[in-house]
């Protein structure tokens, strides 16, 4: 689904930006920073609404636009949160601003996760790296709705501990006694680590017993880290349509026009960025 009557995506000329304000701005990692954002209008900024998994594109007047993952959680509306890392010149641009500054934004675009068929289910989400933008949204959303959803697990790997976005977040929801949460790094540079060491994979034996029909794998990371997370979730016999990820491909205009995510006759914009398992299987140049 692209949107609701609400939103941005939905006015006359889609193309046109909606300002934005930056509320808030910090850095997550050395490259990674976050930002709070919230459409100047406060009566759009209200009727703003997007389901988790979806992408907003961000312009910078003079750099251009591009698309990033809505972060933040749909049952918290009105203030928008993305977690950017720095590639080139938009999000360089984007660096340079500061707390009040405006941006462009529009949106929200893409499919989103199935959060309604994902409701009773016991939720697995695996991520690595950025893939913690999109999947963030998905685990704020089951715990501000805690008593929809099954267990609820989260495996979060990062290179190093400085390179762990969200660390101190998911420290603290560590402490839940309704979150599963195993975070690992490939390698730990500081001596301080006090967590798992090993790939995202060397924590799936920690998961116990999953009961795998009644289980939604989701994963979203760097492209290296799919297979091998995908075959994880085979071998728990997880179902092939419960298995979601997100992925992303080189973007324009966010709204089936341009082309420039097209694979075969699919534009990844509006069928994804969240595919199942059956449609990458499909079509192998999505991954
Ligand atoms: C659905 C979706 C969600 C996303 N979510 C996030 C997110 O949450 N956070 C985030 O940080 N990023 C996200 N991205 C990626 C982000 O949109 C890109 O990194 C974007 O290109 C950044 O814009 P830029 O102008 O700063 O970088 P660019 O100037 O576009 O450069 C980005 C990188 O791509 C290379 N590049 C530039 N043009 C080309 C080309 N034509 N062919 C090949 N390589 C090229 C550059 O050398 C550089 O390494 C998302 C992308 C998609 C499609
Ligand atoms: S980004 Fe333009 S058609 Fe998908």
């Amino acid at each position: 689904m692209n949107g609701t009557h609400n939103d941005l995506s939905r006015q006359a000329n889609p193309f046109l930006p909606e300002p934005a304000r930056i509320v808030r701005t910090y850095p997550l990692t050395e490259d990674v920073n976050f930002f709070q954002v919230r459409v100047a209008d406060m009566d759009k900024a209200l009727a703003f609404r997007y389901q988790t998994g979806q992408f907003a594109m961000i312009s910078i007047l003079g750099a251009g636009e591009a698309p990033f993952s809505i972060s933040s959680t749909p049952s918290r509306p009105g203030l928008l949160e993305f977690c950017i890392r720095k590639a080139g010149t938009v999000t360089n641009a984007l660096f340079n601003l500061k707390e009040n500054d405006l941006v462009g934004l529009r949106g929200p675009y893409g499919n989103g996760f199935p959060m309604d068929k994902m409701e009773g289910k016991d939720i697995l989400i695996v991520m690595g790296g950025l893939g913690a933008a999109p999947l963030r949204s998905v685990l704020l959303y089951c715990l501000d709705n805690r008593d929809r959803f099954g267990r609820v697990i989260l495996l979060h790997g990062a290179k190093r501990p400085g390179d762990m976005l969200f660390r101190e977040e998911l420290l603290a929801l560590k402490q839940r006694d309704d979150l599963e949460c195993h975070i690992t790094v490939d390698g730990d540079d500081t001596g301080e680590w006090k967590e798992n060491v090993g790939v995202v994979t060397t924590l799936f034996p920690k998961l116990g017993n999953i009961d795998p029909a009644n289980t939604f794998g989701l994963v979203c990371g760097p492209p290296i880290m799919y297979k091998f997370v995908l075959q994880e979730f085979l071998n728990l016999d997880i179902p092939r349509d419960q298995i979601l990820m997100t992925l992303e491909r080189r973007m324009k205009c966010g709204v089936g026009k341009c082309g420039h995510c097209a694979i075969d006759y699919i534009y990844t914009c509006l069928e994804g960025p969240v595919f199942s398992y059956w449609d990458v299987i499909h079509m192998r140049e999505l991954i």
